[in-house]
């Protein structure tokens, strides 16, 4: 297996004696897309962040490709391949999108042209509106730029907080159909999702994570036919209850 990211008992917490990761073991294979998705509170955001060195890991490691990461700062992150996409004030509204853009590539300027290439090519329709101001777009164009402006440093992986929340749901459909596009241009992601459902048809495999732990791991597919994770997490909306080949990693 070509392992991009990995997560090995991840303990995380921010104020002393908290922990808010138990234990967390997670991996991205290259070229996959993999969810995320649990209750309020389980740690979601919590793991992307300490993945991205902006919460205090107390033990346990991250590695990315092979090489130990763990606690190193955003900006260091970020020239080794990561790229991250908080859930909110991820664009600078006050800015044009080309600017925004821009700020993306600030630690590398000479791949500016090549980069703007790749994401124009895949979102056309930021090629078009480049010097719109970002706070003038919909919820939905601010996450497509702020998804580009990650792109801009060319990440072998990209972590996604949410990039739905918040959007009507044509909106969210089209930031799903984003996400599986940049996915599809060969890039490896990491999507924390509430829209559990949306989220882990779009995912070649996807994780439970309650309470800071992976509590169930497997297929979008199997996980979203598993009676126990739709019970617990999904709701009792699901009607496919055929397959459960996926497994409880922590005793369920
Ligand atoms: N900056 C912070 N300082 C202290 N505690 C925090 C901080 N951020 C989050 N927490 C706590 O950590 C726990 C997990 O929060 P986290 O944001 O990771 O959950 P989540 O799974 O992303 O939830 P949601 O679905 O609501 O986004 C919560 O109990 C939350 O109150
Ligand atoms: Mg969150």
């Amino acid at each position: 297996m070509d392992i991009v990211l990995e997560t090995t008992d991840l303990v995380a917490g921010y104020l002393p004696g908290v922990n808010i990761l138990n234990g967390c073991n997670v991996y991205v294979e290259r070229g996959e897309l993999v969810g995320i998705i649990g209750p309020n509170g389980a740690g979601k955001s919590t793991l992307l962040k300490a993945i991205f060195g902006q919460v205090n890991i107390r033990s346990g490691t991250v590695s990315l490709s092979g090489e130990e990461i763990t606690g190193l700062k955003a900006d260091k992150l970020v020239t080794k391949g990561v790229g991250f996409v908080p859930q909110s004030n991820n664009v600078f509204p006050s800015l044009t999108i080309e600017e925004n853009l821009q700020m993306g590539t600030y630690q590398k300027p000479k791949t500016y042209k090549e980069r703007i290439e790749f994401v124009t090519n895949l979102f056309p329709e930021l090629g078009k509106r480049l010097k719109q101001r970002a706070g003038s777009l919909s919820g939905g164009e601010r996450q497509m730029v702020a998804m580009s402006r990650a792109l801009m440093m060319n990440p072998s992986l990209l972590l996604l907080d949410e990039p739905s929340a918040g959007l009507s749901p044509v909106r969210q459909d089209e930031t799903f159909i984003n996400v599986a596009q940049i996915n599809r241009a060969g890039v490896s992601v990491m999507i924390v999702e509430q829209n559990a459902r949306r989220a882990l048809q779009i995912c070649d495999r996807g994780y439970v994570l309650d309470q800071g732990r992976d509590a169930y791991s497997g297929t979008g597919r199997s996980l979203m036919s598993d009676p126990k994770v739709i019970e617990l997490y999904l709701g009792t909306l699901a009607t496919d209850h055929t397959a459960t080949t996926s497994t409880p990693t922590q005793g369920g």
